[in-house]
């Protein structure tokens, strides 16, 4: 459904403080990416460039399509009335923390393949007078856990940590919300939860996407009545457009709305965790709830192009990643290759190849393991590292596994407010719509997060990702991520871009392209997230496209130098992006990969 028809079908919705003058909701004023701008003009950062060139004939997705731009507020999410939710807060005097928890809360009733109450996830915040955050509310392994707990007789990790109870580890998201909004929020709390309670109560109207992600789920949700009854009502996945009302999520929000986080990790719902634990056979207790913390952590600060990007640290790889991998780079010169030439792409592949496998080898949860992060982005292990990519032959990674089937459902959202506070945050259950197990009367699921660990050394995980011990599971440890919420600062301090993406270990590659393609090539954020993508991660040796985004003469010249090239299935990632201008416009960049808006004022 588009944009338009679907804000035309919600109409109907009181949603309260979002509906203003003539019947049309407030947010359907701000501008949306795909439209024309209505507040302010286009100005001359966004290249354009509508050179169909650009990007390889057969690639779908525009090279000039024109972003959302505003002068005040943006937010840019995975979904058209999650953003709408941070919108009205923002018009309402919120600032980008409180949006972004608005809009958190909504993506959880909406997106339920990502968005989440029974999940965690990574924010990272630059306010407006600079000040720098990170916040870690990744789930953690429960107490009860073990390192080997998912191996079975026959020495293999089954399939137990993707599906059920024993897949979730303990839930982060209310803590983090609530973490972040004590510290930088303005508005009350309850405000910020009443547009995703309204949107649970009342419901919504079923997406296009919302309605082919629950066809694919028909067989693995028969396993889980709880969770087949809120989302195939009568066996059957909702129609387009029907509306979707989930009143014992409603009933979970109202809880934490007028309780805050209390509710969640010590009230009636952690009691509703527990008792489901106890029936599917999970191991997350009273006390894994009670002793959850979100942890502001101090960030990953990288310096590339002149600019400064701000990400995130272990647990998640992200930061680390993204930091190795544009460190080796900035030892070449980008810039003077021409955008998805072979050159730039074997360049961006063996750097990826090399910071992939650091990650598998060092990377962990900092309380439980000691991660080098100084030493890996140190200048001298760099330019070691940086020495050893061959321009013109591809490093093979060995030893080599088989390819895991791919799933990556995880979601991200940037928000920017008038005064130029900043926050982007990448957020998940793991698989899409996680463990498949519903909290019974809470209505919300629960993540399969403990995928994420190394189930069982040297075995791919459902990333096809190969880990080492420092990601082995042990009780409370969290496990290790790819998110990579990304803030980048330019050199006259102003936020130049809020970036991040789901994908599994394709977030880390997606963001570095993204990055790349702005500030070394120059082209817009639309056109940097609308780009065809590619990724490698050490293992398997496998450089993978997506479809139509590689010249024919490109792929030839790939495999010529040694690369194992595979098209994938489909396309890679769901990019938000926030780009401003040196004269402070706003421009919203929703990935068209995804069904998400770009909506600012
Ligand atoms: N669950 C995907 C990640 O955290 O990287």
């Amino acid at each position: 459904m588009s944009i338009a028809r679907r804000l035309a079908s919600l109409a109907f919705l009181a949603l309260g403080s979002l509906i203003t003058l003539g019947g049309q909701p407030a947010w359907a004023t701000g501008t949306a990416a795909g439209t024309a701008p209505v507040g302010t003009q286009a100005k001359t950062a966004e290249r354009a460039d509508t050179s169909t060139a650009l990007f390889p004939a057969g690639w779908p997705f525009p090279a000039d399509r024109t972003p959302a731009a505003g002068s005040r507020g943006m937010v840019v999410s995975a979904d058209t009335l999650a953003s709408a939710a941070g919108l009205a807060v923002l018009r309402e005097g919120g600032n980008a923390i409180d949006a972004a928890v608005a809009v958190h809360f909504a993506l959880a009733v909406v997106y339920p393949q990502a968005g989440n109450l029974g999940g965690g996830g990574f924010m990272v915040v630059r306010t407006a007078d600079g000040r720098e955050a990170t916040l870690d509310f990744r789930e953690r392994a429960p107490l009860a856990a073990g390192r080997d707990m998912y191996v079975d007789e026959d020495g293999k990790a089954g399939s137990a940590s993707r599906t059920g109870h024993l897949a979730a580890g303990v839930p982060g998201s209310v803590a983090g919300m609530a973490k972040a909004h004590r510290r930088f929020g303005r508005l009350a709390w309850d405000r910020l939860l009443e547009p995703a309670r309204r949107l649970a109560a009342e419901g919504f109207p079923v997406s296009e996407r919302l309605h082919d992600a629950l066809t694919a789920q028909l067989e693995r949700f028969s396993h889980f009545p709880a969770t087949a009854a809120i989302f195939l009502p009568d066996g059957r996945p909702p129609s387009r457009g029907a509306v979707l009302r989930q009143p014992d999520l409603a009933r979970s929000l109202e809880a934490i709305s007028d309780s805050g986080p209390h509710a969640f990790y010590r009230g009636w719902i952690a009691d509703s965790v527990v008792a489901e634990m106890e029936r599917g056979g999970g191991l997350i207790s009273k006390r894994d709830l009670e002793e959850y913390r979100a942890i502001w952590r101090g960030p990953i600060v990288i310096q590339y192009a002149g600019r400064r990007l701000i990400s995130m640290g272990p647990p998640s790889g992200g930061g680390v990643v993204l930091g190795e991998m544009l460190g080796m780079l900035e030892r070449f010169d980008l810039r003077g290759l021409e955008y998805r030439s072979a050159d730039e792409i074997h360049l961006m592949t063996e750097a990826m190849r090399r910071a992939y496998a650091d990650r598998n080898r060092h990377l962990g949860d900092p309380d439980f393991v000691s991660v080098p992060i100084d030493r890996l982005l140190s200048p001298a292990y760099l330019d070691s590292l940086g020495k050893t990519i061959d321009p013109e032959r591809a490093t093979p990674s060995e030893p080599d596994v088989a390819v895991a089937p791919e799933s990556a459902q995880t979601t991200h959202y940037s928000v920017l407010d008038s005064a130029g506070n900043a926050v982007a945050v990448t957020t998940t259950i793991n698989g899409s719509f996680g463990s498949a197990a519903v909290v019974r009367g809470a209505g919300f699921l629960l993540n399969n997060e403990m995928d994420d660990f190394t189930t069982r050394p040297g075995e791919p995980n459902m990333y096809g990702l190969v880990q080492g011990e420092s990601n082995s599971i042990a009780p409370g440890k969290r496990m290790l991520s790819a998110m990579t919420p990304t803030i980048v600062v330019a050199p006259d301090g102003r936020t130049e871009l809020v970036t991040g993406t789901p994908g599994g270990p394709t977030i880390t590659t997606s963001v570095l392209q993204v990055v790349v393609a702005q500030l070394d090539h120059g082209l817009g954020a639309q056109q940097a997230v609308n780009a065809p993508r590619v990724h490698h991660q050490h293992l398997p040796d496998l450089l993978r496209y997506e479809r139509g985004g590689l010249e024919p003469s490109v792929i030839e010249e790939l495999e010529r130098r040694g690369h194992r090239i595979e098209e994938r299935a489909g396309f890679s990632g769901d990019v938000q992006s926030i780009y401003v201008s040196p004269d402070g416009v706003r421009y919203g960049a929703a990935d068209p990969r995804g069904g998400g808006a770009a909506l600012g004022y």
